[in-house]
């Protein structure tokens, strides 16, 4: 299929822009934006940071600093920062922090994060830091278990509920809804639909877009390419929309998944992969329990394969490597 050049890349931009985000906006507005941040920062603690900072001799950078966005970033995220990766982060931020004109890190943290109005800051400092790696049919076997195995066992008319948890710039949740259109298919399972959540709105307004870069396809077969993707001419040469059936069957929403509800029995299949890693011990217990009830019982959970042994416990069943069933009782 072909993106013709009237459908410039600038109006499928605005069409996405308006897409499912109002929706989320709303949401994340009504989302818990408690201010209160605890700290407690031993002497020995920070004269710890401060030594590993000195090696590091980064300008600007003090201990207070980053105990400041450590905290924030936990707090809404529950990514825990390891002070290993401070050098990256103060990658990150820095030019965010001359854009807003502040001369020092020190400066930004009292001001822009901690002074008045500073959600949507805090909000964009996570957007910052987290990590958004993903890619198509990420990690095949998990996708030939739902093609193979799940989807067809679901019967040919029931319509299935799946969720992409962490679903970053789309890939992960665009698979899923490629891999239930089916192979060469084009109409949709009645009803049958993917929720695709995220904490970070910049990767949110990518994935809403469905406007990737042909380098972005790898992954994809040229049969799924041709069936699922509108190909970019002239002005949009070099980029693939989304087709409009696999779009219309994700809803996109922003979400923390550390402090909503993600319903009681709702899905058939969730996939929650490389996201838990960032999290410490609680919050995966925490995640677990929400994804636990929101599976049906024997719904399957996906998860990243370096996070196995989270997920093995007595309310879930091994299937196979990085794939769980709920159990039924
Ligand atoms: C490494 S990506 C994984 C993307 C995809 N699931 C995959 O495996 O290809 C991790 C995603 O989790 C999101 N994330 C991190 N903490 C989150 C939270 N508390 N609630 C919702 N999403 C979160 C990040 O914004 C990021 O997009």
């Amino acid at each position: 299929m072909a993106l013709s050049e009237s459908m410039a890349l600038s109006e499928s931009m605005a069409l996405s822009e308006s897409m499912a985000l109002s929706e989320s906006m709303a949401l994340s507005e009504s989302m818990g934006r408690s201010d209160f941040l605890t700290r407690s920062y031993s002497m020995t603690a920070n004269s710890r940071i401060k030594a590993r900072l000195a090696r590091l001799s980064l300008p600007g950078v003090d201990p207070v600093s980053y105990a400041i966005i450590r905290d924030i970033v936990h707090e809404r995220s529950g990514i825990k920062l390891p002070k290993s990766k401070w050098a990256l982060i103060w990658n990150r931020l820095n030019r965010r922090i001359r854009t807003l004109g502040y001369s020092t890190i020190r400066d930004y943290c009292t001001e822009a994060l901690e002074g008045e109005g500073s959600y949507a800051e805090r909000d964009l400092l996570v957007d910052l830091i987290s990590t958004n790696v993903t890619r198509f049919f990420r990690e095949p076997h998990h996708f030939e278990y739902l093609s193979r195995e799940l989807i067809p066992g679901m019967g040919a008319n029931s319509p299935i509920r799946i969720l992409s948890a962490g679903c970053s710039t789309g890939e992960e949740p665009y698979s899923i809804a490629i891999a239930l259109l089916g192979s060469g298919g084009s109409k949709p399972r009645p009803e049958s639909r993917v929720d695709a959540v995220d904490i970070s709105t910049r990767v949110l307004r990518t994935a809403a877009r469905g406007l990737y870069s042909l380098d972005r396809l790898t992954g994809l077969s040229k049969g799924q390419i041709e069936a699922f993707f509108l190909r970019g001419v002239g002005v949009c040469q070099g980029w693939a929309k989304v087709a409009p059936a696999v779009q219309n069957m994700v809803k996109f929403q922003r979400l923390s998944l550390l402090n909503a509800t993600l319903g009681t029995g709702r899905y058939a299949v969730i996939f929650c992969r490389n996201v838990s890693i960032y999290f410490e011990k609680a919050e995966q217990e925490n995640l677990r329990r929400q994804l636990h009830q929101a599976l049906v019982p024997g719904g399957t959970l996906f998860v990243g394969h370096a996070e196995g042994l989270v997920w093995s416990s007595k309310e879930f069943e091994y299937v196979r490597p990085s794939i769980y069933r709920k159990r039924a009782t």
